[in-house]
């Protein structure tokens, strides 16, 4: 076991957890930040995604010590005081969901492309977004709902 000292949502959390153990698990199971999900536990499906300083990573894969020296934010760290980032907004007005397990991930992932690229073409958004999985297959509505946060973003509501 070892001590850890992470940076969530803008609060340093410590926790204690075996050494490798993922982020992930960290997450849900020490933190009780469950809207991070477990999908395939092995980088394939993109449910687990959050960012690491503003990057897309796999929490899965990431072990926790990793994310130690980083600003780590999770979906529960999108929305500021009541108000949805544009990216959760989108999702919302566009219906971009049907069960909802890929979601957090998905509106983690837009997120990122978002704030380096604001405006991407339809092709960017689909690159970028590949590596998510949506059993639903809601993929024609989580496209317009990029496309939507990124109008959102031009008229602007904060990344
Ligand atoms: S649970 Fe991490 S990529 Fe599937
Ligand atoms: S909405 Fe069900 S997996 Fe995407």
């Amino acid at each position: 076991m070892g001590d850890l000292v992470l940076n969530i949502n803008g609060a340093n959390l410590h926790v204690n957890a075996p050494t490798g153990e993922s982020l992930l698990s960290v997450l849900r199971n020490r933190l009780n930040l469950t809207g991070t999900k477990y999908g395939c536990g092995e980088g394939q499906c993109g449910a687990c995604t959050v960012l690491l300083d503003g990057r897309a990573v796999r929490s899965c894969l990431t072990p926790a010590s990793v994310a130690a020296d980083a600003k780590i934010t999770t979906i529960e760290g999108l929305e500021q005081k009541g108000t949805l980032s544009p990216v959760q907004q989108a999702f919302l007005d566009e219906g971009a969901f049907q069960c909802g397990y890929c979601t957090s991930g998905m509106v983690i992932s837009a997120t990122s492309l978002l704030r380096t690229t604001p405006n991407p073409a339809e092709e960017e958004i689909v690159r970028h977004m590949n590596g998510n999985i949506c059993r639903c297959g809601t993929y024609p509505r989580i496209l317009d709902a990029v496309k939507r946060a990124s109008q959102m973003i031009a008229k602007g509501g904060s990344r």
